[in-house]
């Protein structure tokens, strides 16, 4: 059943105190809570019956003030269990019985190799105990937890430990007290044989707060990375946003079965070991980065999301979209501004692109959904960051700290709306950012087609700029969107002073070569005057807001552009664009059987690109790479996945033979043997190396071969490792069968390892890798219960492999519907999850969709879907 935004209403009941006591077992577990209940004077009804969340929980007791309830006093339908009759304010007991080592789905209560733990966002606390499920109910939580000590020597849950104490029969107890009070989603407990990392940090006013990593035993020595990122994020979070830590003892807890990357507990942050642990042996540069950026959005969650929390799950971006904007801002200030730029548009231009042109399109704040779960998307978390950067851009730096003061300052323990956070930034800035909330309320989108002319005897230069949005399911008529569009005028010597005829509307930088011009009518006309020559332009400056732009740039405005503009962001795009030119005449060659021969100009601008080493490598390494072809099955339509493989690959392999000496010297250039370290100036330097290693395996030669086999064995870093790996799997090379059993042999004792080894042979493009595939499902190391085994083989091999997915029989499909159709028993969230890529039927060659179609209609007919998964599957196949 559908749940919708406009039915929202204050809770009946509110609960001011909850003690739970847990009695952790081998067969089974018992919880015991005590809420503090009464009416909430602000709710429309004072004699509502008290109706409490529960899924599938055995009710062992129920009582009020003391006194047991009989069946005929309550009664249950749904996830609802009703009291009707009770008192103002009482106290309500509740025992529930769990079984914790059979729940698979990873939410509520469950084991992970071992240990106790706990997924409660979004609604997972009801496979707990009854209660108020919602986020807008908070309340003081203290824990008792009892377990065997032998099993079991670490008792965590949120808060302050104000208790431990050693039982008869070898059992102990732990009893842990919040002082904030919060909504049941934050809520977490632990229980298991941990070992822990220790350090401090001490805060701007003075409190010293202990922070603890806790994990396995031997993954000791890999939480330095994730300690000193926890340190530097508190520290970020202090100077940039003026937040402080608030408690004495902050923890986080590396868990092997997570079905997301981490989650914010208050104080008690569980992180999905893939997210926490990084060792230069073990673990990639990007895996270094990513443990970086989550740790750090789970810290800035503090703020945005556990002291500010969403009133209902409609608002989920007002936390999620924050957060990321101020964890991408952190990535940025701690490494390479422009790369993290790229990275964050390329994920947005292809995963939330393709979401918002989809079944499943929603706006940031959807106004309906069926399972919250299935709505921790890249639309709410990146879209809905790109919209928080937005409000940073047009108010500035110093109006949005000063809009960020007041949304913390007045909201501090409430939970609140999106509207809240908008009205917020309003009223510090004054403002106005009424247009401005079509981006909460509208999905899809919005496409700029923009126009440039120069008129020589009038020195001006006219961009004329249109807007539009295409329609999305349940919304046809779009209003227009408040568009901040960066712009700068590239002149042969450089950006040119701008200067508005009608500069009232817009906003300047404080030099002014850049504007951010404010686009809010479906079509507007802004002319810069004393232009003395025609200029190039620079537009969407640092990708200035999430829309498709069209510009007819030529091909010598974009080498232009590319050579010398000034926004890393605009001159990587250019880069994108005369590739795009490229991959299309590719795909015309091919069609007409001919040879695929990149332009001479492009050449000579790839040429220059690798032997400018003034340019920082991490950008010239971006911009050697070739639009995706997720990517570019967001821009070419309908998506034949075959032959813009084709053409695709004939085109690196034409620039690999084109440029072989340039690739082969920038590999020995960028070899070095200095001591690893994840910062910017290496993982560029291996990025650009492995760039240009990855273009001479195209060449298919001896000499390359040999080289990617040195580095393979070679290697002391993982990045280097892998990437030499990957290479070698994608090729010829008779050593690829050796090299994957060696690597296996050495890294068989690391999960995480492993899961890359399961990657790399899902994303191999060669033909039969679905087969190999299938085979790998039943290694002895393959777990589908472990949602990173499942992502690393099945994910990989139906999102990030289209060539093998789309095979034209049809096998990928089906492979993918067998996987959904199982996982929809055990863990409908990762099952739900893995259906995405056929979902997107519509973009493909009618013989593609007729294929996909049947599978979905073979997923849909199965009478025990879950909501997750239904909503998906029935979703996709309507008409929008
Ligand atoms: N709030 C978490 C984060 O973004 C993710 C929520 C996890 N949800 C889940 N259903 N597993 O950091
Ligand atoms: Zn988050």
């Amino acid at each position: 059943s559908t749940i919708f935004l406009s039915d929202y209403s204050v809770p009946d009941f509110l609960i001011d105190s909850t003690t739970l006591r847990f009695e952790l077992g081998e067969a089974s577990s018992l919880v015991c809570s005590v809420l503090a209940l009464r009416r909430n004077p602000d709710a429309a009804s004072q004699d509502a019956p008290l109706q409490l969340h529960g899924t599938e929980l055995e009710l062992v007791s129920l009582s009020i003030d003391g006194r047991q309830l009989d069946d005929s006093e309550w009664s249950q339908s749904g996830e609802q269990l009703s009291i009707a009759n009770v008192p103002a304010s009482f106290s309500l007991c509740c025992e529930t019985r769990l079984r914790p080592q059979d729940n698979t789905s990873l939410e509520g209560l469950y084991k992970s190799s071992g240990m106790f733990c706990t997924q409660c966002e979004a609604e997972g606390f009801r496979k707990i105990t009854y209660y108020l499920d919602r986020p807008d109910v908070m309340s003081v939580f203290t824990v008792e937890i009892i377990a065997d000590q032998s099993r079991y020597p670490v008792l965590l849950s949120n808060g302050n430990l104000i208790e431990t104490e050693s039982l008869a029969d070898g059992i102990h107890k732990t009893v842990w007290h919040d002082p904030f009070p919060k909504p049941a989603y934050l809520f977490a407990l632990v229980a298991g044989k941990l070992a822990v990392v220790e350090d401090q940090f001490l805060t701007t006013s003075g409190r010293s707060v202990d922070l603890k990593i806790y994990v396995d035993e031997k993954d000791l020595d890999k939480c330095d990375h994730a300690m000193l990122s926890l340190k530097n994020a508190m520290r970020w979070d202090e100077d940039v946003y003026g937040r402080e830590y608030d408690l004495d003892i902050f923890n986080i807890v590396a868990v092997d079965d997570f079905n997301m990357g981490a989650m914010e507990n208050k104080s008690l942050n569980i992180f999905n070991t893939s997210c926490v642990l990084a060792k230069q042996e073990t673990t990639t540069d990007a895996g270094f980065q990513r443990v970086e950026g989550v740790v750090a959005h789970e810290y800035f969650h503090n703020w945005s999301g556990n002291r500010v929390t969403c009133r209902d799950w409609f608002q989920l971006s007002l936390k999620e979209g924050f957060t990321v904007f101020r964890d991408s801002e952190f990535s940025s200030d701690m490494g390479s501004p422009t790369v993290k730029r790229v990275e964050d548009v390329t994920l947005l231009r292809t995963a939330q692109f393709a979401e918002d042109a989809g079944p499943m399109a929603h706006p940031i704040r959807p106004d309906s959904f069926i399972e919250i779960s299935n709505f921790y998307t890249v639309t709410i978390y990146e879209k809905g960051s790109e919209v928080v950067r937005m409000i940073h851009t047009l108010l500035g730096p110093e109006l949005f700290r000063k809009g960020s003061d007041l949304y913390f300052d007045r909201h501090d323990g409430q939970a609140v709306t999106c509207e809240d956070f908008v009205l917020a930034m309003e009223d510090a800035s004054g403002i106005d950012l009424k247009q401005f909330r079509h981006w909460y309320s509208q999905a899809g989108t919005p496409r700029l087609h923009v126009s440039g002319t120069y008129d020589e005897q009038a020195q001006t230069y006219t961009l004329v700029v249109k807007q539009s949005c295409p329609s999305t399911p349940g919304q046809t008529e779009k209003a227009p969107f408040h568009i901040p569009l960066a712009v700068a005028l590239i002149g042969e010597a450089g950006q040119l002073a701008l200067q508005l005829t009608d500069a009232a509307a817009n906003i300047e930088s404080p030099d002014n070569t850049e504007l951010v011009l404010n686009v809010t009518e479906p079509e507007q006309r802004f002319v810069f005057a004393n232009i003395k020559e025609e200029p190039v332009p620079s537009l969407l400056r640092g990708f200035s807001a999430p829309v498709k732009l069209d510009f007819d740039y030529s091909g010598a405005q974009l080498l232009r552009l590319m050579r010398s503009d000034s926004d890393g962001f605009c001159r990587w795009d250019a880069s994108q664009q005369l590739g795009l030119v490229e991959i299309k005449r590719a795909i015309t060659a091919l069609a007409a059987g001919q040879q695929v021969s990149p332009d001479s100009e492009y050449v000579s601008a790839c040429r220059e690109l690798l032997a400018n080493t003034s340019l920082d490598a991490a950008m010239v390494a971006l911009m050697l790479q070739l639009p995706s072809e997720a990517y570019l099955a967001e821009i070419i339509h309908p998506v034949d996945v075959h032959g813009i493989h084709h053409a695709r690959e004939a085109l690196r392999k034409a620039l690999a033979t084109a440029l072989s000496d340039e690739f082969s010297a920038c590999y020995s250039r960028c070899e070095s043997d200095e001591a690893y370290a994840p910062d910017a100036a290496q993982i560029a330097r291996r990025s650009l190396k492995n760039t240009a290693l990855s273009y001479l395996m195209l060449l298919d030669d001896a000499q390359s071969i040999a080289l990617a086999v040195r580095q393979y064995e070679s290697s002391s870093n993982m990045t280097d490792r892998l990437a030499a790996l990957t290479y070698l799997v994608n090729s010829t090379a008779a050593y690829k069968a050796e090299a994957l059993l060696r690597f296996y042999q050495q890294w068989q004792h690391e999960p995480l390892v492993i899961n890359q080894w399961f990657q790399v042979q899902a994303m191999c493009r060669l033909p039969g890798t679905l087969e190999v595939v299938q085979g790998l499902m039943s290694h002895p190391a393959f777990d589908i219960r472990n949602p990173n085994k499942v992502r690393a083989l099945i994910g990989a091999f139906c999102g990030q492999n289209g060539v093998n997915f789309h095979r034209e029989d049809g096998a990928g499909y089906r492979f993918l519907a067998d996987q959904v159709l199982l996982l929809n028993r055990s863990n409908p969230q990762i099952a739900s999850r893995l259906l995405v890529p056929l979902t997107k039927w519509r973009k493909y060659l009618p013989s593609a969709q007729q294929l996909m179609c049947s599978e979905l209609q073979r997923v849909l007919a199965d009478p025990e879907l879950s909501s997750d998964v239904y909503e998906v599957v029935s979703k996709s196949l309507q008409d929008y």
